[in-house]
């Protein structure tokens, strides 16, 4: 049994969060994460989100609330969109927490005592109109890599490298259109020279290993081949406080620098608060940091990847005292690098960029309010932007919902019940098998280690299509087979052969289904006689602060009893009742109604 981390992008609580979001880092995870603990894994997977920097700071400005007040708001919908979309986090936690501020200080503290954290002055853009300090992102100009215009001062959309505002070509300010002004002022900076070799060493044996998405490697060996030290402190008031500084409440921690930090302290939180309830010890998150054998799956998309293959590690690295200028860990002890950045591409819709801004978006929450998660799940899982950009559009998720969901898997589960139902009311005791059936049954019983590999290796549109493509074979073995047309007394047996031959298939098939699926497959579970607890869910449980701080929401649930991901005989004489209907088809007129709904708001603006 492997213990295995599935690490979870942080949503920023900036906004709802919307379905390009939860194509990158969510269902992936879940997929991942549900299928790992079929197969015996101990599977930890955690988030939350991601409160600080400056998207929260002028939500706040722009609404004449406070920083908290957006944090609070936007983090209870995500959590509630994440829970209906049945992602299976064992704790989602945010960033606001007295326990996260803690771990990052303490990294932060082990960072310093090691020598990768030092002060350095650096220019600060200041607007001239206003006097204050500008946020990196709220500087514009030209990129000096790829000298794309649109450039932010914190990193360029066009070609992904992180800048400094100061590195701009014509940079200018968002809030007045003038050229900032730069003052000086003192900052940490992680010290990454002196651990881009480290970095590059440990990039090449991840490389070696041959599992990383070629992109994903690539950039970020590209990433490494130049680094200077990195600026780990703002001049910002929503952060959380720089160690030694409490004295200088404009100073915070960089946003990045904190927001990395939450899958550890997320981890420690998890162990914590089992303990409080009587499991396990506040050290059990250890199993996944400090063993050299467990391993560490990271889930975003591509926008995020620069933070996880390169400042992420370069914080672990130093935290350990592993670059150039030694040192040791401090409490947490020595603690694993990732074993593979999961980046995603980018989703977009209609053919354009997903942007809040231009009302180019379809929130999570929409989504779910009118279709079902599963329908969203199965287009991310078969179509999602895994390993190249990937387009939503309403007319292909429509036609995926009917021609594949409601026409294909729906359909083999609604006719196979149905027929049980009608012609036994229980699973038949089967006869004699003819190849036919066999062969059916073991083109599926392959499919677990077929469709288990590819997911394992997070080539999750692959599986899902084996998934789909034996569905079909089911389906034809019904065509080929023609149980509805055995009526007579001596065409029994065969008949009964046939049905719990399909019963057989559609158990086995939804075994797989359910980490794609888990609510239909639930469904499935339920009208194949089970209890319907096949993919647990997860639950949004109010819980207290464990040290000072405020109540809030998690995203918590048990999920150590599932099914083992294997095929696994049904029971003749199983009680089977009528079934009804898992999906639903989508009539032709959503497309219509779904794009006016797009346009309508476009014009609202
Ligand atoms: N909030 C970031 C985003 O939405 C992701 C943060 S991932 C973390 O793009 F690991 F840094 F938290
Ligand atoms: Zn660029």
């Amino acid at each position: 049994m492997t213990h295995i981390l599935t690490a979870v992008a942080w949503p920023y609580a900036n906004g709802p969060r919307h379905i390009g979001h939860v194509a990158g880092f969510g269902v992936p995870s879940d997929v991942f994460s549900r299928y790992m603990r079929m197969r015996g894994e101990d599977v930890l997977m955690v988030s939350g989100t991601d409160e600080h920097g400056t998207p929260i700071l002028v939500a706040a400005e722009d609404e004449g609330v406070t920083p908290e007040q957006i944090a609070d708001r936007n983090n209870r919908i995500i959590v509630e969109d994440l829970a209906n979309l049945g992602l299976s986090y064992d704790l989602f936690t945010r960033t606001t927490t007295v326990n996260h501020e803690q771990v990052v200080q303490t990294l932060f503290r082990g960072c310093r005592d090691n020598g990768y954290m030092v002060q350095q002055d650096m220019p600060v853009a200041i607007d001239p109109k206003t006097g204050n300090t500008l946020p990196d992102r709220y500087i514009e100009g030209t990129c000096p890599i790829c000298g794309y215009e649109g450039a932010r001062g914190d990193q360029c959309d066009n070609c992904g490298n992180q800048l400094d505002p100061q590195d701009l070509i014509n940079p200018v300010s968002k809030v007045s259109g003038l050229p900032p002004r730069f003052e000086n002022s003192t900052h940490y900076f992680l010290d990454l020279p002196a651990l881009a070799q480290r970095l590059s060493q440990w990039l090449d044996e991840v490389e070696a290993t041959g599992e990383w998405r070629p992109n994903v490697i690539s950039f970020s060996k590209h990433l490494v081949e130049d680094v200077r030290p990195r600026a780990m402190t703002r001049d910002i008031s929503w952060g959380i406080p720089v160690p030694g500084w409490e004295d200088q409440p404009s100073k915070r921690l960089y946003v990045w620098f904190d927001a990395v930090i939450g899958y550890l302290s997320a981890s420690i939180e998890w162990a914590r608060r089992r303990a409080q309830a009587g499991i396990g010890t506040v050290d059990d998150w250890r199993a996944w940091w400090n063993d050299d054998d467990a391993r560490s799956y990271y889930f975003m998309g591509k926008d995020n990847i620069v933070f996880h293959s390169e400042i992420w590690p370069a914080e672990l690295l130093a935290y350990n005292g592993e670059g150039d200028k030694g040192g040791k860990p401090g409490e947490f002890g020595t603690l694993q690098l990732p074993t593979q950045v999961v980046a995603s591409e980018f989703l977009t819709m209609e053919g354009k960029k997903f942007s809040s801004s231009h009302h180019i978006v379809i929130y999570v929450r929409d989504v779910l309010e009118r279709y079902s998660a599963d329908a969203l799940r199965y287009f991310i899982s078969i179509a999602g932007p895994e390993t190249s950009d990937a387009d939503f559009t309403w007319a292909e998720f429509v036609r995926r919902n009917n021609s594949e969901l409601v026409a294909g898997w729906g359909n083999l589960v609604n006719r196979t019940v149905s027929m049980v139902a009608k012609r036994f009311g229980q699973i038949p005791e089967p006869g004699d098998f003819e190849p036919i059936d066999t062969e059916l049954l073991q083109a599926i019983q392959d499919g677990f280690s077929t469709v288990g590999s590819m997911i394992a290796h997070h080539h999750q549109h692959a599986a899902l299509s084996e998934i789909m493509r034996l569905v079909g074979e089911a389906n034809t073995y019904v065509s080929r087979t023609e149980p509805f047309k055995l009526k007579s007394d001596d065409e029994r047996p065969r008949l009964a052969t046939i049905l719990y031959t399909l019963m057989q298939a559609v158990f086995d098939l939804n075994t797989m289904m359910c980490v794609f699926l888990p609510h239909s497959s639930n469904d499935v579970d339920r009208q194949l006689g089970g209890d319907g607890t096949l993919a647990p869910m997860p639950e949004v449980r109010e819980v207290q602060d464990l040290d000072s701080g405020k109540p809030y929401p998690v995203l918590t649930g048990d999920y150590s009893n599932v099914r083992e991901w294997a095929h696994q005989d049904v029971t003749p004489g199983t009680p089977i009742a009528k079934p009804h209907p898992i999906f639903q088809k989508l009539d032709e007129s959503v497309i219509a109604e779904e794009l006016q709904r797009l346009s309508a708001s476009d014009e609202g603006e």
